[in-house]
């Protein structure tokens, strides 16, 4: 809880702190990456830090946590917390981590502040990093200590790459040690790492797309400006061994037995579609609602599966949107307004950050209450920061 001291420093300085973020965290992050020029090699992601999403995100983490303080005394912002540990976690982030991004962090605060800062917001503003680290480092410990092993990244062979629409390849994996295997729940996503031809090695997420328990397939869609995609799809094998950490993921179906409705566009077909398929596996009575947009037929990557799916369940219903016009699909994007929603539906919502805002928005009007709405971002969260 933020003390009584530092409160009004905290809402009085907001404003100030909000408006500077933006020009601190690119300080900040040259000051950790000259320090530390290893956290580049295997951790951060390269791309991130070039288009400046990274640093979007985590300024919209701070400055949303000391508004939730300031706001909710006595309270967290347990979502955002979540997301972020979940996030740190697939990358085996540290405790002794922590200091180090501490120190660099409010080097650029003290420097880009440097005419107003006082020693009481100083003060006040290490009071809301270490109440928003130790919360993270708590949830951290947690999510380690509930894997079947204590290692971070664990070899996998390639056993089968299959092309998954136009766009996208599938790749099946299966363990290459004797490691114990962390059962992975629907919806949830692991690390994977690979070396770039220059030699430096890069972590991307990718969600589970098949079945989930220990088994470990997952779809990407090549992005030919990237870093990561292109080398799965042009340079990893059939028999190579990747490294993949834990499954982690907070977006994962919760019980119960009320209509589920997954709303998925282009590749972020893939969470849904490992709920689906888990909802199949367990001949499941609920009633579920399918609904994708792609841009056309040929391009849906999880095309095959999800219909086999859909026809396993006799709670099931699919409805598909093009942007071209296809006989059993609407035309254009995806609207709620033409969907006669289940009363009491639990959303699963994933796919490009205009499309999940534009479908949250429509389930709340429709009347389906925020809390039963979980979405997937398939990056840096700059959702949060909005
Ligand atoms: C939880 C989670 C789950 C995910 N699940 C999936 C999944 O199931 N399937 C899937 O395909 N993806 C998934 N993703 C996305 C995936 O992790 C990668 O982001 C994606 O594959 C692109 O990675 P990349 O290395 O190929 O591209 P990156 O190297 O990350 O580049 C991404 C884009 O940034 C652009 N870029 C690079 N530098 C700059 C710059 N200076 N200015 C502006 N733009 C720049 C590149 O051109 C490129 O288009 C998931 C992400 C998360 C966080
Ligand atoms: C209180 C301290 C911290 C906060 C508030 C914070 C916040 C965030 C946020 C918001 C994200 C994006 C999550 C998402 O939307 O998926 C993120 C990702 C990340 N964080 Fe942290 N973080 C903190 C500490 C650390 C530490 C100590 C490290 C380790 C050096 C670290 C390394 C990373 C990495 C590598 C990513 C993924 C970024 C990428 O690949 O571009 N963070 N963090």
């Amino acid at each position: 809880m933020l003390s009584d001291k530092s409160r009004p420093v905290i809402e009085a300085t907001l404003p100030l702190v909000g408006s500077r973020i933006g020009s601190i965290t690119p300080n900040f992050y040259a000051r950790l990456f000259a320090a530390h020029p290893e956290l580049m090699d295997g951790l951060f992601s390269r791309s991130n830090q070039r288009s400046g999403n990274q640093q979007q995100a985590l300024a919209g983490s701070i400055a949303a946590f000391a508004t939730h303080l300031v706001n909710n005394p006595g309270t967290m912002p347990e979502t955002v917390l979540s997301r972020i540990a979940h996030r740190h976690a697939s990358l085996g982030i540290t405790q002794p981590q922590y200091q180090v991004v501490y120190e660099h962090l409010f080097g650029a605060i003290a420097e880009d502040l440097a005419e107003v800062i006082t020693p009481e917001i100083a003060e006040a503003w290490t009071e809301v990093y270490w109440l928003m680290a130790d919360a993270l480092i708590k949830l951290e410990k947690g999510l380690y200590a509930a894997q079947a092993n204590d290692r971070m990244w664990m070899p996998w062979r390639v056993a089968a790459k299959t092309p998954a629409g136009t766009g996208s390849m599938t790749f099946t994996l299966e363990p290459a040690d004797d490691t114990p295997v962390t059962p992975a729940l629907p919806g949830q996503y692991v690390s994977v790492k690979v070396a770039l031809p220059d030699g430096l090695r890069q972590v991307r997420q990718y969600s589970l797309s098949g079945d989930a328990g220990t088994s470990r397939s997952f779809t990407t869609k090549l992005d030919d400006g990237g870093e990561v995609s292109p080398v799965l799809h042009n340079t990893v094998q059939v028999g190579d061994v990747v490294e993949i950490s834990n499954p982690y993921g907070e977006i994962t179906l919760k019980e119960g037995d009320g209509p589920v409705v997954l709303a998925s566009a282009g590749i972020g077909c893939t969470p849904t579609a490992s709920i689906l398929r888990s909802l199949a596996e367990s001949g499941s009575d609920r009633q579920v609602l399918v609904l994708h947009a792609e841009s056309t037929l040929d391009s849906w990557a999880l095309r095959s599966q999800m219909t086999d799916d859909v026809e396993r369940l006799d709670g099931a219903e699919l409805q598909l949107w093009l942007e071209k016009p296809a006989a059993g699909a609407k035309e254009g994007f995806m609207s709620l307004r033409e969907v006669d929603l289940p009363a009491d539906a639990s959303l699963y919502l994933c796919g490009p950050l205009p499309f999940m805002k534009n479908i949250r928005n429509e389930a709340i009007n429709a009347g389906i209450p925020a809390t039963k709405i979980h979405y997937e971002v398939f990056g840096p969260d700059i959702w949060l920061a909005s």
